[in-house]
């Protein structure tokens, strides 16, 4: 009988590491190898260089069945990334109750630790959370407001950190102001006096979108900041597609708040997000979920969000460390990259108009295009249909086209099968 386990349990051991591991390891030592060659080159000379990145697409699965150009939604996780995951799902289905009771906290410990060194950040500042929606919620619910105070957002901003906001007006009588971006600023200062300008003495926050959804456009989140602190004002960060796009750390921002969603572009299984404040700040914020039992200045009393699924946390170890292989400063230039080598080649089309600054202070992976004449859903739905190229329209009173996110998988061919659609449609106009 005994024998009998033992055999069963060595069968079972063997079946998973048999159908995960192995030709993983080899594929990402040589990966890795690979990636030791180019150590001498710069992150622009990499850039473009498609026989490094060639090895680095063979490391995700990507659909054979169209073209993703839309990985701002979120981005597959790296075939690494997403192994890890199915291995931790079936550890911790083999031992649940015994898992979450036992092991549960000093993973979820060491997974925080390495996130905050990422970030350049303390592990006692950041909060593990699902998602950026969740993250900066915690924060537009939670500081310390009265009815008639201020707040000043963007009318770029997501929408659901403008509901946030309107919400926390509605029912608690704060007062929100909206500033409109430019499509193309000619200076940070530009976007600085913008906020300035609609602050009033009972301004008490600006909220900032560090990377905009809708047209890619980054914005100067340390200028900004300066300029409120000088001025006794907090700052929120929307960094939820600057993380792991840009290579940064958060102390550079110089904000008291950010949140993240660490699916998008560090390449993190799905329902993953991160909160960042400043340790002076965690004591005057209030938990979304109730939490008495931490004590006020204990950032994990912004955690308490129950039993779930703790297999994806497990991963994040693997997708930074994925991510550190390629290197920050090479992902953030080729991406860079990617946009400019179709945005340049899009510009010179008749009828196209790209609603995303050039400069590589003020873009990097997003770019947005219309075609004059043409609804951005229409665009959308023709790029699909006839090319087979997946994009998100965006319709916005500031912005009209179809949001293009290539991904590191992008291949420039890809690209220039994007450009030549764009040409055929706005001939066909
Ligand atoms: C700028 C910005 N903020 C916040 C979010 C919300 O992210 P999540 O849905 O992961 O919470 C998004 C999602 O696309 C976004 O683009």
């Amino acid at each position: 009988m005994e024998n009998n386990t033992r055999r069963n349990f060595l069968q079972k051991t063997m079946m998973a590491s048999a159908s995960i591991p192995i030709l993983n390891l080899a594929f990402m030592e040589s990966l890795k190898a690979g990636i030791a060659e180019h150590k001498d080159k710069s992150a622009k000379e990499i850039a473009a260089d498609e026989t490094f990145w060639y090895q680095i697409q063979k490391a995700y699965t990507v659909s054979p069945h169209f073209t993703n150009l839309e990985n701002g939604y979120f981005s597959l996780a790296a075939d690494e990334v997403l192994e890890a995951q199915l291995k931790n799902i079936r550890m911790i289905n083999e031992q649940p109750s015994w898992y979450m009771r036992k092991r549960q906290w000093e993973d979820r410990a060491a997974i925080k630790e390495r996130l905050a060194n990422l970030a350049g950040v303390s592990p006692e500042e950041i909060a593990l959370l699902r998602n950026t929606t969740e993250a900066l919620n915690i924060v537009i619910q939670g500081i310390d407001m009265q009815a008639g105070d201020e707040a000043i957002v963007s009318d770029q901003d997501y929408g659901s950190m403008l509901e946030a906001f309107d919400m926390r007006s509605k029912r608690f009588g704060i007062v929100v102001k909206k500033v409109n971006i430019p499509l193309h600023p000619k200076s940070d200062e530009e976007i600085v006096a913008l906020f300035e300008s609609a602050i009033t003495p009972k301004t008490k926050v600006i909220h900032v979108t560090h990377l905009i959804n809708l047209s890619g456009q980054i914005l100067p989140v340390k200028k900004i900041a300066d300029m409120a602190h000088s001025k006794g004002i907090e700052v929120i960060s929307d960094s939820a597609h600057a993380f792991g796009q840009l290579n940064f750390k958060i102390p550079e921002l110089d904000c008291d708040y950010m949140g993240t969603s660490l699916h998008k572009w560090l390449g993190c299984p799905l329902g993953l997000g991160m909160l960042y404040v400043k340790k002076e700040k965690i004591k005057g914020l209030w938990p979304l979920m109730g939490d008495v039992n931490m004590p006020d200045d204990d950032i994990r009393k912004l955690e308490h969000i129950g039993t779930h699924p703790c297999s994806a946390d497990l991963a994040i170890a693997n997708a930074i460390k994925f991510h550190e292989m390629i290197g920050a400063d090479r992902k953030a230039a080729r991406l860079f990259y990617l946009k400019n080598y179709w945005t340049e080649k899009a510009a010179d089309i008749p009828n196209v108009i790209i609603n995303t600054p050039k400069e590589k202070s003020r873009s990097c992976a997003i770019a947005n295009v219309g075609i004059e004449g043409i609804s951005p859903a229409e665009l959308a739905e023709i790029l699909y249909k006839r090319y087979k190229i997946f994009t998100v329209a965006i319709d916005h009173t500031a912005i009209k086209g179809v949001r293009v996110t290539p991904h590191l998988y992008t291949t420039t061919s890809e690209l220039d099968n994007f450009v030549k659609a764009l040409e055929e449609i706005s001939e066909s106009m």
